[in-house]
């Protein structure tokens, strides 16, 4: 019998195979979801031991956010980062991609973002732009409104991102280490689909729009080790 984990990747294969009608890519995202709200650490067999190592560095210099890489393969990529004690994964995006993230161990506190739709491109650049130090501009800017804010553990159901909702957000670790399973459709590709960095402006005035992700360099202090998997095997 396949393992929880497997029938996991088995699902998001499925689900994110393009050859779906809406109808059935929704039902079939629907089912993914259900599937991973069951996941726990057990599962993947991310255990103390495992997390003591990655904590450790395991000789080389200890990076704040571990990914251990479950399977990848054009369609989907799933995998578990572990974060540092206080650590943080800067505010990022997924371009047009869907995600799912499931806590398995510790808190974390997710603020996420989607970008409004149908804003001018001539839309007065706000006060909070031009009080910046160094000029921005209006193409490193993304109007957004607040998607979701708050502390996530794995008692908590999957938090999920599509490409037009919560597609931006940042990720700590709360009180501890943390460690959450990931599912990104399609993956990061440094072509076509690589991750881009914000810092989040918040306007004060009587502006319409109050919030505003400015793209940045990719923060030097965030960087990412990685740690073998060591759970049930994943046969696609
Ligand atoms: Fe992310």
């Amino acid at each position: 019998m396949s393992s929880l984990v497997e029938a996991i990747a088995k699902q998001a294969q499925l689900t994110f195979s393009r050859n779906l009608t809406e109808e059935s890519f929704l039902e079939s995202l629907s089912k993914l979801i259900k599937n991973v709200s069951k996941v726990r650490a057990a599962d993947l067999r991310l255990n103390k031991d495992v997390l003591r190592t990655v904590n450790s560095g395991n000789g080389s210099k200890i990076a704040p956010v571990t990914y251990i890489e479950v399977a990848e393969n054009p369609t989907f990529s799933m995998g578990i980062f572990v974060l540092r004690s206080g650590a943080k994964i800067p505010l990022h995006d997924h371009p047009d991609m869907h995600g799912v993230l499931k806590v398995i161990h510790g808190t974390v506190k997710i603020t996420s973002y989607s970008a409004l739709a149908n804003v001018p491109s001539d839309y007065k650049l706000p006060q909070v732009v031009s009080n910046e130090k160094e000029k921005i501009q209006r193409d490193a800017l993304i109007p957004v409104e607040k998607h979701f804010s708050g502390n996530v553990t794995d008692k908590d159901e999957p938090c999920v991102l599509k490409p037009m909702e919560g597609n931006y957000h940042e990720i700590c670790a709360v009180g501890g280490c943390a460690a959450f399973l990931d599912i990104l459709a399609p993956p990061y590709d440094m072509n076509e689909r690589d991750c881009h960095y914000y810092k989040h402006l918040e306007e004060k005035t009587d502006s319409d729009i109050k919030s505003w992700l400015c793209m940045i360099p990719a923060p030097q202090e965030f960087f990412c080790n990685s740690a073998p998997y060591t759970g049930p095997r994943v046969t696609l």
